[in-house]
């Protein structure tokens, strides 16, 4: 993340952020709709893929969640921006890089092995991970660690639904997330920035919360390789680098586990990463963000929220904790 200077963003052609207007429009017409039948909103909330859609990858359908803030009111960014500025070190360091270099990546066929304390582990293939439960589409906010911001419309459903299926035991404590780790397919493991393959985890609460995703797909389609192709975490009120990518392990254990940010340098990057805009980075402060595509001579910076602003759904998972203490 910041072991190297990143070195910018090339903001896209306006040619290229055109199906964010198509999307917005649709947006903005299903918006107001809802109001008037929320209970109907959600069936008839269309693919965004329809109609035309952003990139090169397969049509994933999916309805409206109806999970508390699972839709964010702000603008989503750009399809353009959000599948060029990436963090995906696996291929390299630079924000360009895995836009460029992913395309190695072999998304099909791919497997989820999930082991540790549960009563039915197994190997799940993806088209079965896919069947587990309906597809929805959420639309949540980005908080990088290193101080930017998107907002992302993810196609996926609650991990807790993978999680109520394989039964965990009563010493299931903690969810390590296992990244995929292949140097055939992966350039950026050749440079040891990292220890691989990369891992992240979370504690059992949070990884049963609504809000925590098992992502599949982003604008209508399936997971472009350099956003995590072809499954992912997203943890919506924790820094960025908590959402593991290219996930083939799940393991449920009863110690916290370890995560590759936290082995590389723990002093800056603990196990919770909430965002928080009152908890400073050592190098840097998190009280502003730059969201990305708003990065105009004159744009503002915008003001960081507590829990990237999922405070009134999350916040309970830490009352009586010390966050300055647990970063
Ligand atoms: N997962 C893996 N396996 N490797 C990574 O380098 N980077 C993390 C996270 N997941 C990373 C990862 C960081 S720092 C961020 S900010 C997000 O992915 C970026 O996700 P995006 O590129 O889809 O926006």
């Amino acid at each position: 993340m910041h072991l190297l200077k990143d070195r910018g963003f090339v903001h896209p052609l306006s040619s290229e952020i055109t199906p964010k207007a198509t999307y917005l429009n649709r947006r903005t017409l299903i918006q107001g709709l809802a109001g008037a039948a929320a209970t109907a909103a959600s069936s008839a909330w269309p693919a965004l893929a329809q109609g035309g859609r952003p990139g090169k990858g397969a049509a994933l359908a999916a309805n409206r969640s109806e999970v508390a803030g699972a839709t964010a009111t702000d603008k989503p960014t750009s399809y353009a921006d959000i599948t060029s500025y990436n963090n995906y070190y696996e291929f390299g360091t630079d924000k360009s890089d895995p836009a460029r270099t992913a395309g190695t990546l072999k998304p099909r066929p791919w497997t989820v092995v999930v082991e540790g304390e549960v009563k039915k582990p197994g190997t799940f293939d993806l088209d079965a991970l896919l069947k587990l439960s309906p597809l929805e589409e959420r639309l949540y906010r980005l908080r990088c660690v290193e101080g930017w911001s998107m907002v992302i419309p993810w196609i996926g459903y609650s991990l807790a639904e993978l999680i109520k299926r394989v039964e965990p035991t009563g010493n299931a404590k903690y969810v390590q997330f296992v990244s995929l780790a292949d140097k055939a397919q992966m350039p950026g493991l050749s440079a040891p920035v990292l220890e691989w393959p990369y891992v992240e985890g979370l504690r059992m609460d949070e990884a049963m919360h609504p809000l925590t995703l098992l992502a599949f797909g982003l604008y209508g389609e399936v997971l472009p390789n350099q956003n995590g192709a072809p499954v992912r975490a997203v943890v919506p009120w924790k820094y960025g680098f908590k959402s593991a990518k290219s996930i083939v392990k799940i393991r449920f254990v009863e110690k916290q586990p370890k995560t590759s940010w936290e082995t590389a340098i723990a002093s800056e990057y603990g196990f919770y990463s909430n965002v928080n805009p009152k908890v400073d980075h050592p190098r840097w402060s998190q009280a502003t963000e730059r969201r990305i595509g708003e990065d105009g001579l004159f744009a503002k910076k915008r003001p960081t929220l507590m829990f990237n602003g999922y405070e009134p759904q999350v916040g309970q998972l830490y009352a009586g904790m010390d966050l300055k203490k647990y970063y």
